[in-house]
């Protein structure tokens, strides 16, 4: 069974998909990972975040073991992923291993923004997690905060409606609900309660109830 999660940033999707993905002993590729690997290559190398074929390149080498660096969750780094991850090239590069990853078995969960609709748009089951912009920016402060960061929750709030108008507005695989994905809006759910509501949708799905 493939699981597939999308949702804009900080939405809880990434804490979602392993939650999940640990509940049905399936295996998680947090996507957004990738594309941050991707730009902090870019960064490291001092290389523009526009030059396609640099970005192309640090695409198709991309190390699965770098994935854990703790810097990819910086902010920087994020914004940074959201200009690389609008250039088709790079997200063409990525499809595969995405690809390859969702089909291994027993079964897999991924989370990013074009999974039910690019990546595995057969997904068995497949949830757009939203939730209110001021909730969210509020979590990413306290988790920045939680980490030792410096962050300021009205410029978390702005660096989010940046993020969530270049990810939705993009050509290439923009942010956007497969038309068979199920809503769920976590803005008034903690944790435990989103993953529940997770659980059922996936067990409706199984039971036959409801094709999404
Ligand atoms: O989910 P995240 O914040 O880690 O994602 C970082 C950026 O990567 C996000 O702004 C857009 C991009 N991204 C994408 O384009 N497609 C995905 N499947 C996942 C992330």
């Amino acid at each position: 069974m493939i699981i597939a999660i999308d949702g804009p940033a900080a939405s809880g999707k990434g804490t979602l998909g392993k939650r999940l993905a640990h509940h049905y002993g399936f295996r998680h590729l947090d996507t957004g990972v990738i594309y941050r690997a991707v730009a902090q290559a870019l960064l490291e190398a001092g290389a523009d975040l526009s030059d396609e074929v640099r970005a192309v390149a640090a695409a198709m080498e991309l190390d699965p073991e770098k994935f854990g660096n703790p810097v990819l969750k910086t902010q920087k780094v994020g914004d940074a992923a959201s200009v690389v991850s609008a250039i088709p090239k790079v997200r063409e590069a990525l499809i595969s291993f995405q690809r390859q990853f969702a089909a291994d078995p027993p079964g897999a969960v991924l989370d990013g923004r074009d999974i039910g609709t690019v990546i595995c748009p057969n997904a068995e089951v497949k949830i757009f997690v939203v939730a209110d912009p001021h909730v969210r920016a509020r979590r990413r402060t306290l988790e920045a905060l939680a980490r030792g960061e410096i962050a300021d929750e009205a410029a978390v709030l702005a660096d989010i409606l940046k993020r969530d108008e270049r990810d939705k507005n993009r050509a290439t695989a923009p942010l956007i609900a497969a038309p068979d994905a199920v809503l769920l809006d976590n803005s008034h759910l903690d944790i435990e309660g989103g993953v529940r509501v997770a659980i059922d949708i996936v067990e409706a799905v199984r039971a036959g109830r409801s094709r999404v």
